[in-house]
This record gives C-alpha cells, sequence and structure tokens, in this order.
C-alpha cells in the first residue's frame, strides 16, 4: 500500500522553481505544447488560428515532397511497417544501401545508422570515452550533456569549457595524464545561434593532444556542404555537413548527424572508421537492443538521398534567399540576433523586461509560429524566440514574418543591437 502512494506521487509535486517560467507559459500560451489540428504546406492550423510555420526543422522541405512520399509504399510493400529485428539481429538491406550512399556523400570513411542522435549521444559517447576524459563545450546540445552525464556515470571524467576558448581547453587537455582517452565534444551548427564552430581550430588542438573530436551537425547536415566556385548559394553544395564545408578531413573527427531535420525523417548516423563502427556494433544498445527506424523513415531516407542529388543545392539557394530576405529585415531594424553564418536558424532575444508571454500572444494572434525560448531552456539574458526558415515556406509568409518584426521592433519588444 506504501509503495503504490509513493509511486502515484512521483510527479505530482512541485517542480523545481527553475522551470516555472516554462511551466507557466506551457499553462498560458497558445505557442507552447500545442495541439496542431491540421497542415497544409507551411501553414498549420491550431484551433481556429491559421499561421505560417517558422518553428519547423525540416529545412528542405522534404516533409511535403510528394516524390518522396511516393517511395514509402513500394517499400512498405516490401518490408512491412517495421522492420523485426534490432540491427544485430537482422538488417533489411535498404539500411546497407543508406550507410553506402551515406558514406559516399559525406566522403567519410565509414557511417553507422542508428535511430536518433540521443540515442547515439547516451551511447555511443560512453563506449568510446570508457574510463577517459570528456571536454564538453559550453554551450553543447542538452543530448550532448546527457551523453556525457552517462559516461561520467560509467567512470569517465568531465569538464566543460567555455564556447569557443581553444586555449582554456588545450589547458585542460595538457593537463590530463597522456596515454588516457581524450575526447572533445562539441555541437557543428549550433541549435540557438546558427552559428559554425571553428571546425580547423577545434580539429587542430584534437590532433596536437591525440584527443578525439566528437560534432554534432544535427543542423547542419542537408543545408551546408562542400564549397565549388558554381555553387548555388554560400551555404555549399550537397548538404554534406561541416567536416566537408570547411574543407576538413576526418582524421580524428567522428561526425554526429541526423536525417530528423533537413531529410524529415526518422534516423541517425555517425562518420567514422570502420573498425569503430565495428567496435560500435557490440558496444552501443541502440545496435544491439533498440527497435529500428520504420520503413517509411528508411524509404524517406533513400529517395532524400535522389533528391538532393537532383533537386538539393536548388532547395538550397531558395532556402538562402529566403533566410536572407528575413536577415535583411532584422539588420535594417537594427534588431539583435547572434546569428552571423546566414543559415536559417535566427534567434530573436527580447528586450529586458517583456514579457515572453505577451510577445508570443502577439506572434499568435498575427500568424506566426516560432519556437519560444523561456528560461531555463536558454539562460535568462537570452529568453526571446527562433525562427527557423524551411524551403517550404512560400514569399507571402516570409513577408508576414517580416512585417511582424518590424512591429516587434517598433514597439521596442526586441532587443536592438544597439541596445
Ligand atoms: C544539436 C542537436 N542534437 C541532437 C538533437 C536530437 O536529435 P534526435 O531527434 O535525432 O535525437 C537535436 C534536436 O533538436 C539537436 O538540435
Amino acid at each position: 500500500m506504501t509503495e503504490v502512494s509513493s509511486v502515484t506521487q512521483v510527479g505530482a509535486g512541485p517542480r523545481p522553481a527553475r522551470w516555472s517560467d516554462l511551466d507557466r507559459l506551457r499553462a498560458i500560451s497558445p505557442m507552447c505544447d500545442a495541439t496542431i489540428d491540421e497542415v497544409r504546406g507551411r501553414r498549420i492550423r491550431i484551433g481556429e488560428q491559421w499561421l505560417a510555420d517558422f518553428a519547423s526543422c525540416n529545412y528542405l522541405g522534404f516533409d511535403l515532397d510528394e516524390e518522396i512520399a511516393a517511395r514509402i509504399a513500394p517499400e512498405v510493400a516490401r518490408w512491412g511497417t517495421h522492420p523485426s529485428w534490432s540491427r544485430l539481429l537482422g538488417n533489411p538491406r535498404i539500411y546497407l544501401d543508406i550507410e553506402e550512399r551515406l558514406t559516399e556523400l559525406l566522403g567519410a570513411p565509414d557511417t553507422l545508422v542508428l535511430p536518433t542522435i540521443t540515442h547515439i549521444h547516451l551511447s555511443v559517447i560512453p563506449a568510446l570515452v570508457g574510463t577517459g576524459h570528456l571536454f564538453l563545450e559550453s554551450v553543447a546540445h542538452k543530448t550532448i550533456y546527457d551523453g556525457c552525464v552517462m559516461a561520467r556515470g560509467m567512470g569517465a571524467t568531465l569538464q566543460r569549457f567555455p564556447d569557443g576558448d581553444l586555449d582554456e581547453l588545450a589547458r585542460m587537455l595538457r593537463a590530463t595524464p597522456s596515454g588516457e582517452t581524450r575526447m572533445i565534444c562539441i555541437d557543428g551548427v549550433n541549435s540557438m545561434t546558427g552559428n559554425l564552430p571553428n571546425l580547423a581550430a577545434y580539429a587542430a588542438v584534437a590532433r596536437e593532444n591525440g584527443a578525439l573530436l566528437y560534432v554534432d551537425d544535427a543542423h547542419g547536415f542537408g543545408v551546408i556542404g562542400e564549397r565549388h566556385r558554381d555553387e548555388t548559394s554560400p551555404y555549399g553544395s550537397r548538404g554534406n555537413s561541416i567536416v566537408r564545408h570547411v574543407g576538413e578531413g576526418y582524421d580524428g573527427i567522428v561526425l554526429v548527424g541526423g536525417f530528423s531535420k533537413s531529410y524529415s525523417s526518422l534516423l541517425a548516423f555517425l562518420a567514422l572508421p570502420t573498425r569503430m563502427k565495428e567496435y560500435l556494433k557490440l558496444a552501443s544498445a541502440p545496435y544491439l537492443y533498440s527497435g529500428p527506424s520504420p520503413t517509411a523513415s528508411l524509404a524517406t531516407v533513400m529517395a532524400g538521398f535522389d533528391v538532393n542529388e537532383t533537386r538539393g543545392d536548388a532547395l538550397r539557394a531558395e532556402l538562402y534567399h529566403k533566410t536572407e530576405r528575413v536577415l535583411e529585415t532584422v539588420h535594417v531594424r537594427g534588431i539583435s540576433t547572434p546569428n552571423t553564418s546566414g543559415l536559417p536558424i535566427i534567434e530573436l532575444p527580447l528586450a529586458p523586461g517583456v514579457p515572453i508571454e505577451e510577445v508570443g500572444d502577439i506572434l499568435f494572434r498575427h500568424g506566426i509560429y516560432v519556437t519560444l525560448a523561456a528560461y531555463p531552456l536558454v539562460p535568462r539574458d537570452q529568453v526571446g524566440f527562433r525562427v527557423q526558415v524551411t524551403a517550404a515556406n512560400q514569399d507571402d509568409e516570409i513577408e508576414e514574418l517580416c512585417a511582424v518584426l518590424e512591429q516587434l521592433a517598433d514597439a521596442g519588444m526586441l532587443r536592438r543591437i544597439d541596445g
């Protein structure tokens, strides 16, 4: 009896105080924890209100692509809706086709696909570092942090270094005993600022100190890629991620990415040496035990590779121009944003003292859907909202967004560059 009542009380008590802002926002804002009733292109309906969606990570618009959707049914007819096996038990051939295609696209030594990046961080970081030393960038994504904490629980040491502070990182690396495993964990394209790390400098520090550089480029894969003189935009070509974009090689780098953003599918990958892949097949729980990605996801990844090859660079050019239009409004109006890359993730902090729910209400009433970034999702001085542009956003939606941003700026609700 005692046991039952204590179990039923789990989660029923007061939440830690630091979650109270987000808890309140969830309760009162139509922009948070919303039920989406209908989707038409990049317009969504919440209750009676239609909104242009700028909270989507489907950067290339593959979620709405008819050529990609048409490829699901034949694969489901071939494999059923869901493969029955964990990957170690048995791999439908489509897995091997995906890894072969991905390895070629990335120009990597080899690739391993697992269901999600979250699965990868939680299982692969502990497996690779063992009882060695982790160096985690202060702004790295929460899922990387969780993987590092898991590794610490299994015997690794964990230190954090300030974002971009390569001198401090080098000092920390030199202070660890030589001969022990060291691993540096960073974001590729940052999910809030839209900016890239100085990957070449990180790779140099890692190599000089015999450390492995582990990079999560969830948001870069599909958007940025190798540079060419005839590229369609500064995002580069082929969308083959940050290592190729900055002209680095994979020596000493493990690249992690996912299909759940640009490719609109449920699958994720590591680019890694073959011997590490073979080791992870037995050391990483998702390969051994996890239910696999549904056939629809495997089919849309394969179709995504084809569309990326034929239309990807044209879509990236569209994405670039639409993003440029939004950033132009931001710059002309003197609105502050950390985005210096021109990539389609535009974070807009609020002016001091402006209530986030009020800004959320204005955006909602004007039919603009964004990601509200409340405390503690971001530090208090960065509370605001994040706009994400996709190639599927129509020009009229972009203009509606720009008009509301101008209105919020005129009302003094957005932080200014000079503020
Ligand atoms: C940088 C980064 N890494 C990992 C994830 C989680 O990816 P997945 O859905 O594949 O677990 C996200 C999702 O928001 C992300 O932004």
